[in-house]
């Protein structure tokens, strides 16, 4: 989007709430009756640039702003009182704590959330864009939700996340679902009262994703779900390019937050009795790199490490950047807990090659043995891809051999789904789905076993579990996790929500502990 546009975008009609009902019958013969082809043609030709991935692609030097004087828009305020909104989210933690600012953005505004759709006036589904069939579920959705839309003209129902900043999304839902109102992107989601006022007022779909980005908006308003565990950013966007991923498109170029944000953040949320945060960013190890101190994540996490919050964890690392001083930091122990998520990928250098991982199979087992060195007692997960284009069995042998030789406890398997606008999916995508099925299974099973095993280990070992509620199976069951995210379910009152226990571990299964509460005697000074 060019200046003018964004000047044009800015420019919103100032509207009397009052001409809402007025609106229904418009709205109603807008979705009977679009015509698709005129309105792409307006989008896409006039007003509205596309996203467009090979901009997306192109890293500019210009300087990231960072905003920090957002408020509500004043003809906007109280605009929600006494209407409700559901957002439904897919895909990853970015995407949890983007819903997070978005139900901030949306209370600010005076609404508030139900889960029922058929009470919703704003419905907002937060896509993923990482594999096909995480859109095909959103595509799903979609149909859903289009006999609501029917019956009540008046609900705004938008689609945002990464699968907005996908051209060809884009043109499918301006072609086949004209009902949706609204459609922003990932760099977009501070306009999001501005947006909706447009949807609400307006006869149009509302159309706004930038395939530029650069600007960090800091102070946006945050409807946190919980008050035990809590998502911190610490930067956004990814610039390595690996060949068979999406995010680097759909996220834009890396972007780290100032220390003192990112601290002030941890403090205040220590402060309102947070006992856990994660540390989030597609590349957590690039952090730092874009700022002009000779600062990084082994920094920033030394001076985490002295607030008083319980726990700290961080995700997602990419090997390549994970260096000795954050290693080094990290054995310090403290709220700095040892659970650490090294996605890998392959284990055939060939394949990690192909990918783009710019790293060895040799050069991820020298790191992991350097963590393993200054911390023991570690515990690593992983996400593997499986079936990328030319794997061959010998390769994929590696891959277990690699599992094997690290001990993960866990990991994310995917069978890998080649994403339009990646290097990858101009390959041939030539492992047959039996062929990637069996992988799957394969490593799985691998993957199961490996969990158990490390489980079984915890039996009647005493474990410090952070407790955030009831089973999900069981309300007469309480549930949390251990420091290294084992999950735990044992019997306790409910008074003991949001405390860390110590549990004795009486039965281990593959995926989850069961144990008693271990009670201790009052000290008598
Ligand atoms: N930034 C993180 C991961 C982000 S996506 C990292 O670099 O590790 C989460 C996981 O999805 C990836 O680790 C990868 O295993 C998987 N993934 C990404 N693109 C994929 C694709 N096209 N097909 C299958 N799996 C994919
Ligand atoms: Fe995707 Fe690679 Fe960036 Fe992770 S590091 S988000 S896998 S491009
Ligand atoms: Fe999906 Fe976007 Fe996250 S593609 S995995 S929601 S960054």
């Amino acid at each position: 989007m060019n200046e003018q546009q964004r000047k044009q975008a800015n420019q919103i009609k100032q509207m009397d709430p009052s001409d809402i009902k007025s609106e229904t019958d418009s709205n109603l013969e807008r979705i009977q009756n679009t015509d698709s082809e005129a309105l792409i043609n307006k989008y896409f030709q006039t007003t509205y640039e596309p996203p467009n991935l090979k901009k997306a692609k192109k890293r500019r030097r210009e300087d990231v702003e960072i905003h920090y004087d957002y408020a509500v828009p004043d003809n906007m305020k109280g605009i929600g009182k006494g209407k409700k909104f559901l957002i439904r989210t897919y895909g990853c933690q970015m995407n949890e704590h983007d819903t997070e600012v978005m139900a901030g953005l949306l209370t600010d505004l005076g609404y508030e959330s139900t889960d029922d759709t058929n009470e919703a006036d704003v419905i907002l589904l937060n896509t993923c864009a990482i594999r096909e069939n995480a859109e095909n579920k959103v595509f799903g959705e979609i149909g859903h939700l289009k006999p609501l839309k029917l019956e009540n003209p008046d609900l705004v129902i938008g689609v945002c996340g990464c699968m907005s900043q996908e051209e060809s999304v884009v043109n499918r839902i301006l072609k086949k679902h004209p009902f949706i109102d609204l459609i922003f992107g990932t760099h977009n989601i501070h306009r999001l009262p501005k947006l909706l006022q447009e949807a609400m007022f307006g006869k149009e779909m509302v159309v706004e994703v930038w395939s530029k980005e650069g600007d960090i908006i800091e102070n946006l308003p945050k409807q946190r779900k919980g008050k035990i565990k809590a998502w911190v950013n610490i930067m956004y966007g990814c610039d390595k390019f690996c060949t068979y991923c999406i995010v680097p498109y759909t996220r834009g170029k890396e972007r780290s937050r100032k220390p003192e944000d990112i601290i002030q953040e941890v403090r205040h949320l220590a402060a309102q009795g947070y006992k856990e945060v994660t540390l989030l960013g597609q590349n957590v190890n690039a952090y730092g790199k874009d700022l002009d101190i000779d600062y990084g994540l082994g920094d920033l996490m030394d001076e985490i490490r002295k607030i008083d919050i319980p726990r700290v964890r961080f995700t997602t690392s990419h090997p390549k950047d994970f260096d000795e001083r954050l290693v080094e930091v990290l054995a310090k122990g403290g709220n700095l807990l040892d659970h650490i998520h090294l996605p890998v990928q392959s284990g055939s250098s060939e394949v990690l090659r192909v990918m783009a991982r710019r790293y060895t199979r040799e050069r991820y087992l020298d790191l992991v043995r350097q963590i393993r060195t200054a911390m023991p007692n570690a515990t690593l997960t992983t996400d593997i891809i499986v079936g990328f284009p030319n794997e061959t069995d010998e390769q994929f042998e590696e891959t277990l051999s690699l599992v094997e030789e690290v001990g993960f406890e866990s990991a994310f398997t995917f069978i890998y789904s080649p994403r339009e606008g990646t290097p990858a999916a101009r390959w041939e995508d030539n492992v047959p789905m039996e062929v990637k099925k069996e992988r799957l299974q394969r490593l799985n099973k691998l993957i199961n076993k490996q969990s158990a095993e490390a489980m079984a280990k915890y039996e009647g070992q005493t474990v410090k579990v952070l407790v955030e509620g009831e089973s999900k199976k069981n309300p007469d069951v309480l549930s949390g996790y251990t420091e290294r995210n084992k999950l735990v379910n044992f019997r306790g009152p409910k008074s003991i929500i949001g405390e860390i226990v110590d549990v004795k571990i009486t039965n281990a299964k593959t995926w989850s502990l069961d144990g008693e509460m271990v009670e201790h005697a009052a000290e008598v000074k």
